[in-house]
Order: C-alpha cells, then sequence, then structure tokens
C-alpha cells in the first residue's frame, strides 16, 4: 500500500529537485524578473530562489514546513544573504501572520514552484 508523504520526507524530496533547478540556473534568472522592491515570497523551499531575492531586495518569505525553513536559513547564511521567514500556514494565516506581512509592506510577491507533502495536502481546504 502506498504511503503519504510527510515534512520531512517531503523536505528531502524537494531538496534534491531544487537541487537541480538551481545547477540549472532557474533561480537566478527568476529572480532577474524581480524589481528591486520589498518582496513577499511564498513557499522558501531550502531558500535557493530565497537567496537571489535577498540580493538587493528585502525578503520575507512564508513556509509551513519546519524542516525546509531550517534548510533555507542554512543556505542563506552559506550565501551571505538575510531574509526574514517566518513559520505560518498559508491556508490558516492568523492575526500575528497577518501582521508580519502587513509590517513588511510587500511590494512584490512570488510564489514559485508551490507544493507540498501528501499530509498537507488531504488536509487543505
Ligand atoms: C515545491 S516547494 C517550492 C519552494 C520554492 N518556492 C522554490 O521554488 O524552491 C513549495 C514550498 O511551499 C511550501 N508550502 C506549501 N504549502 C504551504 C502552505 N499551505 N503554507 C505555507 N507554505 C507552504 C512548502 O513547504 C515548500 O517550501
Amino acid at each position: 500500500m502506498d504511503q503519504i508523504s510527510n515534512a520531512v520526507q517531503y523536505s528531502g524530496i524537494w531538496e534534491r529537485e531544487s537541487q537541480s533547478f538551481e545547477s540549472h540556473g532557474v533561480y537566478k534568472q527568476l529572480a532577474q524578473e524581480i524589481p528591486l522592491v520589498p518582496v513577499l515570497e511564498i513557499g522558501c523551499g531550502i531558500g535557493n530562489g530565497t537567496k537571489y531575492l535577498a540580493d538587493g531586495r528585502a525578503v520575507l518569505a512564508l513556509d509551513n514546513n519546519e524542516y525546509l525553513i531550517g534548510k533555507a536559513s542554512v543556505q542563506l547564511k552559506e550565501a551571505g544573504q538575510s531574509a526574514q521567514i517566518h513559520h505560518c500556514d498559508l491556508f490558516e494565516l492568523n492575526d500575528e501572520d497577518y501582521q508580519v506581512i502587513a509590517d513588511f509592506q510587500p511590494k512584490a510577491v512570488v510564489a514559485w514552484f508551490i507544493g507540498s507533502h501528501g499530509e498537507d495536502i488531504l488536509r487543505a481546504p
């Protein structure tokens, strides 16, 4: 019987996929299309897109996967970039989440390659 993937499994699966995109220069190219304004990133993954966005822009990234957030934090540090990563679920934003976004005052929103693991997909509205 097939198993439903969970957050930690997905973080490993997405890391491999994301590194493939990165090795082909996909994130660098995508980030070049984004103006130099404060950017709200939906879903930071392992931070491959975040680190290019953070080069010249303030970035607030939202993500609900603590394992991917951990990988993204390491990746940003290694790249010498910084971004604000906020742990929340896009489908269940609370007052604090809305306040974090409002305080940041984004001028652009990106959501690249959005997807998640089976447990997340089955419980989403
Ligand atoms: C396929 S990955 C893409 C990551 C990144 N945008 C990239 O291109 O490398 C999707 C990301 O969205 C996040 N995500 C999925 N559903 C979410 C939700 N409901 N709330 C917050 N983040 C979510 C996942 O945890 C994951 O980091």
